[in-house]
Formats: C-alpha cells, sequence, structure tokens
C-alpha cells in the first residue's frame, strides 16, 4: 500500500531521518501515509500529523533475523508493513506469524514487562514501522485500542483490558479478562514477578485465590515445572536462572496464600522442597523466603501429627462434630474420620465413621451393608430428613455429607421407591441433648465472650477456598468446605438455641429475664466484634416463635428495648443490607463477619458471570471473587485476643456454650410459642 503512493525509495529514506531533520514536507508525506494505512485508522488526524514526526522505518532484508527476544526490556512498537514476522515463545516455538498491517509490541510498553514472546523476521525484505517507547505513550497511550488480544495458533489465549480505575496514574495499567490457564501462569510468572522481593501483585493473588476453580494444583505444578526447567537453545545461562527465581517467588506466593492446601497435596510439596533445596544451594535470595515457608510446613507438620479423631456423638446428636479430641487444631481435613449415624424407614440406625472427604455413594453402599439393606445396582438413595420433614436427595459424588446436615437433620438410606415413607425420628423435634445452666446466674459478658472465643475459632478454621466450593458446589469439586458447614452449623444454632430456650421457658417473669439477657450478650457479641454470632442472636429474637410473644415484650424494661431496636437495624437488608456492611466498616479487623452475608455476594457474583468465555477464563470474575475472599483474609488479619471478663464459672459456660440445646422445626417452636402466650382475640 505504502508504495503504491510514494516512490518506496523516497519515503524510505525520509523515515529513516531523525525527527529533528524532517521538513515540513517530509512530515506532509508521511501523513498522507499514515493516512492510508488501515491499522492506523482508528487514530485521530492530530495523532498522525504527530506520529509522522516520529515514526521511524526499519528493514530486515533477511529472514531470521531477530528483531527483539523474548525477556528484552521493550522500547518500542511496531507495525507490519511489508513480509512477516513469527511470534515465538520459549517451551512453544512459534505461537502466531504476523502480517503486513498487524502490530507487535504493545504488551511490554503497556504493562511495563519483559518482552512475552521473541520476534523473528520470516521472509527476505521485511520492512516495519516503529514507534519508540516514549512517542507510543504520548501519543497512542491514551488511544490505542482499549482491548488488546493475544493469539496462539490462531486462537485467543490472552485478553488485556485498559484498566479504567488508574486514570490519575501516569502509567497506564491494562488488567486481565480472560485468558487460558496456563497462560495465565506465563504471564504472571514472566510481567509480574520481580525476583528476591515479595509482592503484592493483586492479579497473582486473584490467580492464587481461585484457580482451584479452573486449574487443578496438580496441572498448576506440572505448568510451573515447565517453567522451571525452561529448555531453549536460545538462551544463555542468565535468563534460565531468572525462569527459575521467578517460579520459586510464585511457590513462595502460592505458598503463603493458600497455605494448608498446596502443602497437602504430595506433587506440590516435593516440588516446593525441591526448588527450596535449589534456592539454598545456588544461594539465591528466595532461599531466606522459601527457608521461611519451609519452616511453617515443618511446625505444621508437627502439631497436626495423627489424624483427627471425632469422638461418638452424644445420643440425640447426629454426629459428633465440635470434639475433636487430644489435638492442637480443630480444622477439619479431608482425611479426618467423622461419626455419624445413618438411619432407614423403620428408624433402626448404624453408625459410621468415615472420612469427611467420603461420597454419598460410598456412605449409601457402607450403611447399606451395615444394615442388611438388600439393594441391586444404584436403586438406593442417600437423603436428609430435616425435622420438618422436607426430604434432600445427596448426589453420588457430594462430599461431606454430616458437616453439611441442618440441626436436627438426619441422614437416611432408603430405596428409591420409598422415600415417601420416611417420617421424622421423634428426637428430631424435641430439643436437641444439651448442658443445663440456669441462664439467669451467668453474666451476660461471659456468655458472649465464650460464645465469641468459640465462632472465632471455628471462623479461623475456614479456608477461603470453602466458600468457593459451597458457591460452585462441592460435589463439582469433590472437595469439602467442611469447615465453612461447621461454622454456619453453629450460625443456626444460635439462632435456634435462642428460640429454644425463650419457647421452652414457662414463667413469664423468667421469660424477661432471658429476653433480657440475651439482648445483652448480642450487645456484648458486638462489642467483641463478633457480628456474625450478635446477627445469629438477633435473627433468633426476630424468629415469629419469639417475636409474638407480646406479653413478654411488653415487660422488657425500656433500656432493653432499645438497645435492641438499636441491634436490629444491622439486620435491615435494605439498600443491599446497608446498614450491617456500614457497621462492618466502622470496626476493625480482627471481626467476624456476617458469612451468611459473604455467601450471598460470592453466589450473586456466581450467578452474574461466566466462568469461561469462548473457553478462555474470565479473570474479571476470579477477580471479583477474590475481592470477596479478602474480606476474609481483612478480617483474620490479626487474632482475636479478648480479657476474660472475671470468671464465676468458667469451665462451666465455656461447656454450656459449646452445647446449646436447639429445637430447629419451625412448626413445633411456633405451636410452643402459642401454649405459652395464646393468641388474644
Ligand atoms: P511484547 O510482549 O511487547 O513483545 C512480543 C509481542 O508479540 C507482544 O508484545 C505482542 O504484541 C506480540 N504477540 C502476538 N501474539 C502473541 C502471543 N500469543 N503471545 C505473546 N505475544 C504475542
Amino acid at each position: 500500500e505504502l508504495s503504491r503512493r510514494a516512490p518506496d525509495a523516497w519515503l524510505r529514506m525520509i523515515l529513516r531521518k531523525p525527527s529533528h531533520d524532517r521538513t515540513p514536507e517530509d512530515l506532509e508525506t508521511i501523513y498522507e501515509e499514515l493516512m492510508h494505512m488501515k491499522p492506523l485508522s482508528h487514530l485521530s488526524n492530530s495523532m498522525k500529523r504527530e506520529l509522522a514526526s516520529v515514526i521511524m522505518f526499519e528493514a530486515h532484508p533477511k529472514a531470521g533475523t531477530v528483531v527483539f527476544e523474548q525477556g528484552e526490556e521493550g522500547r518500542s512498537w511496531y507495525l507490519v508493513i511489508r513480509g512477516s514476522v513469527d511470534v515465538v515463545i520459549h517451551g512453544k516455538g512459534t505461537v502466531a506469524t504476523l502480517h503486513q498491517g498487524d502490530d507487535f509490541g504493545k504488551l511490554a510498553l503497556i504493562n511495563d514487562a519483559p518482552r512475552a514472546a521473541s520476534i523473528i523476521v520470516k521472509e527476505d525484505n521485511c520492512h516495519l514501522l516503529r514507534v519508540d517507547k516514549d512517542d507510543f505513550n504520548r501519543i497512542l497511550r491514551d488511544v490505542e485500542a482499549n482491548t488488546v488480544r493475544l493469539k496462539e495458533h490462531g486462537k485467543d489465549v490472552l485478553v488485556l483490558e485498559k484498566s479504567p480505575s488508574n486514570s490519575s496514574s501516569t502509567a497506564v495499567k491494562y488488567v486481565v479478562m480472560a485468558c487460558t490457564p496456563a497462560r495465565m501462569v506465563e504471564h504472571l510468572l514472566e510481567s509480574r514477578l520481580e525476583t528476591g522481593v515479595p509482592n503484592n501483585d493483586p492479579a497473582l493473588d486473584d490467580f492464587l485465590l481461585t484457580h482451584v476453580l479452573f486449574m487443578s494444583v496438580r496441572s498448576l505444578v506440572q505448568e510451573l515445572k515447565k517453567h522451571y526447567n525452561m529448555e531453549s537453545p536460545h538462551h544463555d545461562k542468565d535468563f534460565k536462572i531468572s525462569c527459575k527465581r521467578k517460579v520459586v517467588m510464585f511457590v513462595y506466593q502460592w505458598v503463603s496464600t493458600v497455605r494448608q492446601p498446596v502443602l497437602n497435596d504430595p506433587n506440590a510439596l516435593a516440588f516446593v522442597e525441591e526448588i527450596s533445596a535449589d534456592a539454598e544451594s545456588e544461594g539465591w535470595e528466595e532461599a531466606a523466603l522459601m527457608h521461611r515457608v519451609m519452616s511453617q510446613i515443618n511446625r505444621q507438620q508437627q502439631t497436626s501429627g495423627g489424624v483427627n479423631k471425632w469422638k461418638l456423638p452424644p445420643s440425640g446428636q447426629p454426629i459428633s462434630l465440635f470434639s475433636p479430641s487430644e489435638s492442637d487444631t480443630s480444622i477439619i481435613k479431608p482425611n479426618d474420620d467423622i461419626i455419624f449415624r445413618v438411619y432407614c424407614a423403620d428408624h433402626t440406625y448404624c453408625t459410621l465413621r468415615m472420612p469427611v472427604s467420603a461420597t454419598a455413594d460410598q456412605i449409601k453402599v457402607c450403611a447399606a451393608d451395615k444394615l442388611g439393606l438388600r439393594h441391586k445396582g444404584d436403586d438406593l438413595l442417600l437423603v436428609e430428613l430435616k425435622s420438618n420433614g422436607e426430604r434432600i436427595t445427596f448426589r453420588d459424588s457430594e462430599v461431606s455429607i454430616p458437616t453439611g446436615l441442618t440441626l436436627n437433620g438426619r441422614i437416611f438410606v432408603s430405596q428409591k421407591d420409598h422415600l415417601d415413607a420416611l417420617t421424622v425420628i421423634p428426637e428430631q423435634e424435641s430439643p436437641t441433648e444439651g448442658l443445663e445452666l440456669d441462664l439467669e446466674d451467668v453474666s451476660a459478658k461471659e456468655m458472649a465472650y465464650h460464645i465469641t472465643m468459640f465462632d472465632w475459632e471455628l471462623f479461623w478454621n475456614i479456608h477461603e477456598y470453602e466458600l468457593l466450593y459451597h458457591t460452585f458446589g462441592r460435589h463439582r469439586y469433590s472437595q469439602s468446605s467442611a469447615n465453612l458447614d461447621v461454622f454456619l452449623r453453629r450460625f443456626n444454632e444460635l439462632q435456634y438455641w435462642v428460640v429454644t430456650e425463650l419457647c421452652l421457658t414457662q414463667s413469664l417473669s423468667k421469660r424477661v429475664q432471658i429476653l433480657r439477657k440475651i439482648i445483652k450478650i448480642a450487645a456484648y457479641c458486638k462489642e467483641y466484634h463478633n457480628i456474625n454470632g450478635m446477627i445469629a442472636l438477633v435473627l433468633g429474637l426476630s424468629n415469629v416463635a419469639v417475636s409474638r410473644l407480646s406479653l413478654t415484650w411488653d415487660k422488657l424494661p425500656s433500656k432493653s428495648r432499645k438497645l435492641y431496636t438499636q441491634l436490629e437495624s444491622t439486620i435491615d437488608p435494605s439498600r443491599n443490607h446497608r446498614s450491617y456492611r456500614a457497621v462492618v466498616t466502622s470496626i476493625c479487623s480482627p471481626l467476624i463477619p456476617f458469612m451468611p452475608l459473604l455467601l450471598k455476594d460470592m453466589t450473586f457474583i456466581h450467578e452474574g458471570n461466566k466462568t469461561s468465555i469462548d473457553g478462555l477464563v474470565n479473570f474479571e470474575k476470579m477477580h471479583m471473587l477474590a475481592q470477596t475472599l479478602r474480606t476474609l483474609r481483612y478480617c483474620r488479619s490479626r487474632r482475636l485476643v479478648l480479657d476474660p471478663p472475671t470468671p464465676k464459672n468458667e469451665s462451666e459456660v465455656k461447656a454450656y456454650v459449646r452445647c446449646l440445646r436447639t429445637i430447629d422445626n419451625q412448626r413445633t417452636l411456633t405451636s410452643l410459642s402459642q401454649k405459652l402466650e395464646p393468641r388474644r382475640s
């Protein structure tokens, strides 16, 4: 195209002149040319005029010439005007060929990153136009396409978009919108990591917090190994060492961010050990960082020696959850055993001891054997029967079944066509066994203290990934969210404990005392930053079985009533839970957030955004999910340390708080409430 307009040689000559030697006629000639170049058609005329004075001509007579190498600093942006060039990536070879009208070299400029690929001239007599970095930034930065797409073998592998948020800073930020998992690892290693310094690159953090959704630990390790053992004939030793060190940095960030799940994977653990040893023997700066991580691993291995064993359930409780024996840590791990009952239609049951990671299918088979149920093929179902009679069938692949039960729910195994015959076990409708304690004798502060310490312990055990599995469906990933389950269960337990206590208290004056006490406990929970516990208690008080007890509420001192009104405002869902969110931003870490709302936010993001777009991972979604997961990190950025209130009967209260009696059948509760205070006609 260029050659048709002006005599080729003449144009080349002026395009080779340094900027300050170009005459007005030269500039006019170049401008004329630029006007007709399709890849520049989206630029304004004034930009083309500016370009005319700085754009340079570069000819490459020989095929095989290297325009620049992967890993070099990016100095210019290029446009192919004749011939073609290959885009070559280490370990992959040629991933694309660019022809007349294509441009390249933008990525390094916009990200301030090393060249992501080498560019090699494909045929003799290739002609390029070049704009150097400063000029590119001055003239083109603001208008160059908002989206950058990179292709490998004709398919998009990386889509970057200009980030709108950073208008104030001078460097334009591009964020990855969509990408293949492997390409993302490459992108993070090459453009986001520096050796020696831990960084807090949000893109890396997003990736590490969410990769289990689209890339298994196994394939991530595989990909990292590829980069760690990069074989490339063109490359010198320094390049290879820098590749290795970046992988070490990546792994360091990975282990510090994700902790246990990385170390639990034998593959990953072996790799961590291998590269730490290399870092040590090569004397890389990263050795110290890895050393820290490794000693953390060792410490964890010591403290979690032996498998958690769960005590037999107390009679009346379907599973034993809250009493791991002799273990320092109460975190539930996938291989931990859990003891639970499985019932038949006739209410006989067997007690099973299986790992948390056992699938519904495995439980079904095991229970059927023990119960002597005849079954052929897959005519059996594993179901949860809630205390209100509702039945929920488990999918065969579902894991951590017992921890996911509702409060008084029970696991049943049943023939497919006998599902309707399942009836609630009488004990499901009466209060679970709890410890006896006269609430009037305990100080509200002491109760709140123990409730909060327990909630904190359970909250601390939750891994970020559990929220992902919970949101995306744990059957899809065969991963348990047992610690999250236990925490949510506890939320419901607190809530129904409030209702149960009030509905089981016959004397009006005593009910008033209990109501007063619970309001006070809720207020202390808030003071202790236990927002989750506070909301559980308030929701209990707002349950119809309680709120309809007008005789009780009428006798409540006005001070307590005022306090309750205040607390109650935090559960107002209007304007996307604005008042709750205001409370949370007004207090600082450590704090226990309202978990059901965090999960609702996660679900909202999940349902409103596709996980993959045209076969690429939607990283915009991953970023949003990671933002929510970071809330969790913030809440736990400091350990909760509270001054224990002067204890009156400490161990008794502590034990009581950990084993609350509850009825969770709303019908039962409402009818109890009606007996206490019949409706006035
Ligand atoms: P940059 O990283 O500056 O240098 C190499 C250039 O190759 C890169 O910018 C892109 O403009 C271009 N390129 C084209 N396709 C790809 C690809 N699949 N991966 C990496 N770079 C590519």
